[in-house]
């Protein structure tokens, strides 16, 4: 009985671990980069075995809503990757060092933040407590599927950096939201990149709108609390991406 008892414990803990991940390889130059080479490390929650870095994010108003749990301070710990305005870069989804495929439904998106303080050492440092702004998101595919979910043999996502954006020292956070219908129970899946834009077109045009994590989204926000047809995804046509408007051209 015991026996049954422990490994139905585990059995429950690993179901509902596997379903978590981490997006903790950067992704530049057609290159997929080793785990935590460019994305600041996190924080292992050693509460939950098989699922220490991975374990999800569910409020909002921490300030690991930026980074993940713990990457305020990580910096040092990792490098700054070049990155060419205009480029395509991404992340991939990890669990424990494997890469995953099985993204949660929901969407993916991503936010850039640049270093108040604009040398290498200035951006290892910085925690994220500044402005950030949205530079790609994938939202619903169709009626019924999300474009993570219809893109479910990949793990990655992959998106363009502005060829607009003007160069620096920047935080770049990769996003995966698995909204849910029951009030605070959406989980977050974010990582940071470091990255020094080079390159790129000018613009008069300035990044923004610029908001701040926490603050960008509210627990109410109908992209975070989400109706019944779109936790059961027989309308994701009732789905509004949360956030504030893409700057650039959102590819
Ligand atoms: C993302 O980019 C990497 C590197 O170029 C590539 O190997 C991977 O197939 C891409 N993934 C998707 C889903 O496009
Ligand atoms: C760590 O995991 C436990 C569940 O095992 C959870 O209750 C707790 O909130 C997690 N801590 C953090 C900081 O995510
Ligand atoms: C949502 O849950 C978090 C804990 O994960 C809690 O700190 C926060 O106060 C909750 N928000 C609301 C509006 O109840
Ligand atoms: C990407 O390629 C550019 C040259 O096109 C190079 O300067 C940069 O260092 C490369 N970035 C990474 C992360 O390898
Ligand atoms: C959404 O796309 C999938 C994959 O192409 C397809 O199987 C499904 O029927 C589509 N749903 C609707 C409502 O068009
Ligand atoms: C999906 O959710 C809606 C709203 O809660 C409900 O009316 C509908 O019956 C559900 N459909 C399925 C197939 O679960």
């Amino acid at each position: 009985m015991k026996i049954i008892i422990v490994l139905l414990i585990t059995l429950s803990t690993f179901q509902n671990a596997i379903a978590h991940y981490v997006l903790s390889r950067f992704i530049a130059n057609e290159t997929i980069f080793p785990e935590w080479k460019y994305v600041r490390r996190v924080t292992p929650n050693t509460t939950t075995p098989l699922a220490e870095h991975t374990y999800p994010h569910y409020d909002i108003s921490s300030p690991n809503i930026r980074c993940g749990r713990g990457a305020g301070t990580s910096g040092p710990g990792s490098e700054i990757a070049t990155v060419v305005a205009g480029s395509v870069v991404g992340f991939r989804l990890d669990l424990w060092n494997a890469p995953y495929v099985m993204f949660h439904d929901g969407p993916l998106l991503a936010y850039m933040s640049k270093s108040p303080e604009q040398t290498r050492d200035g951006l290892k440092e910085y925690d994220g407590g500044g402005e950030w702004f949205k530079i790609a998101q994938r939202g619903p595919y169709n009626k019924t599927r999300w474009f993570a979910e219809y893109n479910k043999r990949f793990s990655e996502f992959n998106f363009t950096v502005p060829p607009t954006t003007p160069p620096g020292f920047y935080l770049l956070r990769g996003e995966s939201i698995y909204p849910h219908d029951t009030f605070n129970r959406t989980q977050f899946y974010m990582n940071c990149a470091s990255v020094e834009i080079v390159g790129g077109i000018e613009s008069e045009s300035e990044p923004g709108p610029l908001v701040r994590f926490p603050g960008a989204y509210d627990d109410y926000d109908e992209g975070i609390w989400v109706p019944g047809e779109v936790w059961n995804r027989t309308d994701l046509s009732r789905y509004k991406m949360p956030g504030p408007e893409i700057w650039g051209a959102g590819v």
